[in-house]
C-alpha cells in the first residue's frame, strides 16, 4: 500500500488491542463488540479500523468520550503505543515500519506532541524549559535557546523566557507546553487535550492562539478533545470517535447539522451554533427569479400564475439586482415602468455563503422580504426565508441555553 497524494498523515486499518495475545484481535476484526471481547479474552479494544487521511497544513481534531481511544491513537501515531495492525505514513514515509533509530529521528524531526499534563522543571526558568527536548534531541545550546525564544514568541510569552516555572498562572504554563511543542518546530503536531485543565476563558484565548498560530506557521495538526465546542472552534475536520472506533468524520458544520447517527447528534445537540450556521447551511436554493429584461407585464403574469409573494430579479450574469413583489410589481405598472430592472425592487441586506447566524440575525431584523445570499462575486445563489432565520435563531437560542446550564450545574 502507498500513500499517496498530498496528505501529511494518514493511517491505514489501524487497530490496537490491549493485553492480547492475538484472540482479541481476531475478534476485533471480526466485528465483536468491545464488551465481548473483553469478556471472552480479558483483551481491551482499544482501536479499530481506523483509517485517516490529514492534509498538510490541516488541523485535524479527534474527539469522544474519556476511555473512547484518543490518546491511543494518537500514541500510535507516533509509536508510543505499538499499534497491533495497521500503518501510519507521515510524509509518504511509513512510520509502522520504522526501526528504533529512525522512529527517533522522525519524532525529533517530524512529528513533536503535546500532552495534557506535562512537568515543567521548577528549577529551571522558562526558556530552559521549553529548550529541554531539544536539548534531549541533542540541539547545541545557542541554536536551542534562540528556537526556544522565538518559540516562546510565538505564544506570546516572549518576555517570560528568565521567569521560574512559579511564577506563571496555569494559562501561561500551558502556554509553555505548547512553546515547547511549536520549538521542535516539526511539520506535524500532536497534541493530546493540550487545553482541557484549563478553565473556559483562558482555554478561549489559547484556541484563538492555536488557530492565529496554525494560520501563521501552517503546521498539520493532531488536535484530541473530549470537548465538542473546542472541537468545533479549532478544527478544519473533525473525527468523532466511539469505542475505538470513527463515527463520523466531516467539517464542524457537517458534524453539527448532519450527525451520522444519533451518537453524534446527542453530542452535538449542545454545541453552541454561532459560529456555525452559515446562509449557506440554511438558506433555500429553490428560489424563483427573472431577469432584469422581463417585460413588467411578464413579470406581474407570473406572479399571478404562481402565486408568488416574492421573486428576485438578477442581471445576465446572475448577480442580484433586488426583490419584487406583487405591491412592487403593480406599483411598477402604474408608474409605467417597461421591464422589471426599471421597477422599485426591494432590496435589503444582502448576505455572503459564509455569513453566520450572529450577522443574519440582524439582517433579519432589518428585513422585510428573504435574504438574499450572494456568492463572491455578487451571484444570487439562495434566499433565506425569515422565518427560515427565526427556526435556526430559535434552536440556537435553545441550545446555548442547554450549554450554559450544563455549565453552571458542573
Ligand atoms: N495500557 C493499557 N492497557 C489496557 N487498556 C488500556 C491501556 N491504555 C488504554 N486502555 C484502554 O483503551 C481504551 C481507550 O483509552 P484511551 O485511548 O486512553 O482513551 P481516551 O484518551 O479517549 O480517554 C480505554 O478503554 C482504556 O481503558
Ligand atoms: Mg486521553
Amino acid at each position: 500500500m502507498t500513500a499517496e497524494g498530498d496528505a501529511a498523515l494518514s493511517i491505514e486499518g489501524l487497530y490496537k488491542v490491549f493485553g492480547d495475545d492475538g484472540a482479541g484481535l481476531q475478534l476485533a476484526i471480526d466485528g465483536h463488540s468491545k464488551d465481548e471481547i473483553q469478556e471472552q479474552t480479558g483483551a481491551v479494544v482499544g482501536l479499530r479500523d481506523i483509517n485517516i487521511r490529514i492534509a498538510r497544513g490541516e488541523l485535524f481534531v479527534v474527539m469522544g468520550l474519556s476511555g473512547c481511544g484518543k490518546s491511543t491513537l494518537v500514541r500510535c501515531v507516533n509509536r508510543l503505543i505499538e499499534p497491533s495492525v495497521g500503518q501510519v505514513w507521515l510524509n509518504g514515509r511509513e512510520i509502522t515500519a520504522m526501526s528504533d533509530d529512525e522512529l527517533r529521528d522522525a519524532r525529533r524531526n517530524n512529528l513533536a506532541m503535546v500532552f495534557q499534563h506535562f512537568g515543567l522543571m521548577p528549577h529551571r526558568n522558562v526558556l530552559d524549559n521549553v529548550a529541554m527536548p531539544l536539548e534531549v534531541a541533542g540541539v547545541t545550546k545557542p541554536e536551542r535557546r534562540e528556537r526556544a525564544s522565538s518559540a516562546l514568541d510565538l505564544v506570546g510569552l516572549g518576555d517570560w523566557g528568565g521567569s521560574m516555572p512559579s511564577q506563571l498562572s496555569g494559562g501561561m504554563k500551558q502556554r509553555v507546553g505548547l512553546a515547547r511543542g511549536l520549538a521542535m518546530d516539526t511539520p506535524v503536531l500532536l497534541m493530546d487535550e493540550p487545553f482541557s485543565a484549563l478553565d473556559p476563558v483562558i482555554r478561549r484565548d489559547l484556541q484563538d492562539e492555536l488557530l492565529d498560530l496554525q494560520r501563521s506557521v501552517q503546521k498539520t495538526i493532531v488536535f484530541i478533545t473530549h470537548d465538542l465546542n473546542e472541537a468545533v472552534r479549532v478544527g478544519d475536520r473533525i473525527a468523532i470517535m466511539r469505542d475505538g472506533e470513527i463515527v463520523q468524520v466531516g467539517s464542524p458544520n457537517e458534524v453539527v447539522l448532519n450527525p451520522a447517527d444519533s451518537f453524534v447528534r446527542e453530542f452535538t445537540q449542545d454545541v453552541r451554533l454561532h459560529g456555525m450556521v452559515t446562509a449557506a447551511s440554511i438558506m433555500d436554493t429553490s428560489f424563483v427569479s427573472v431577469a432584469g429584461s422581463t417585460p413588467v407585464s411578464e413579470l406581474l403574469a407570473r406572479i399571478e400564475q404562481e402565486n408568488l409573494s416574492v421573486i428576485c430579479c438578477v442581471d445576465d450574469d446572475g448577480k442580484y439586482l433586488g426583490t419584487a413583489d406583487p405591491a412592487i410589481a403593480l406599483r411598477a405598472r402604474a408608474g409605467g415602468a417597461e421591464r422589471t430592472e426599471d421597477a422599485p425592487l426591494y432590496v435589503g441586506d444582502t448576505v455572503w455563503l459564509d455569513t453566520v447566524l450572529d450577522d443574519l440575525v440582524p439582517a433579519g431584523l432589518r428585513a422585510q422580504h428573504p435574504l438574499a445570499v450572494l456568492d463572491a462575486s455578487g451571484v444570487l445563489v439562495g434566499v433565506i426565508p425569515l422565518e427560515r432565520l427565526a427556526r435556526a435563531m430559535v434552536s440556537d437560542e435553545a441550545a446555548v441555553a442547554a450549554t450554559e446550564e450544563s455549565e453552571t450545574s458542573g
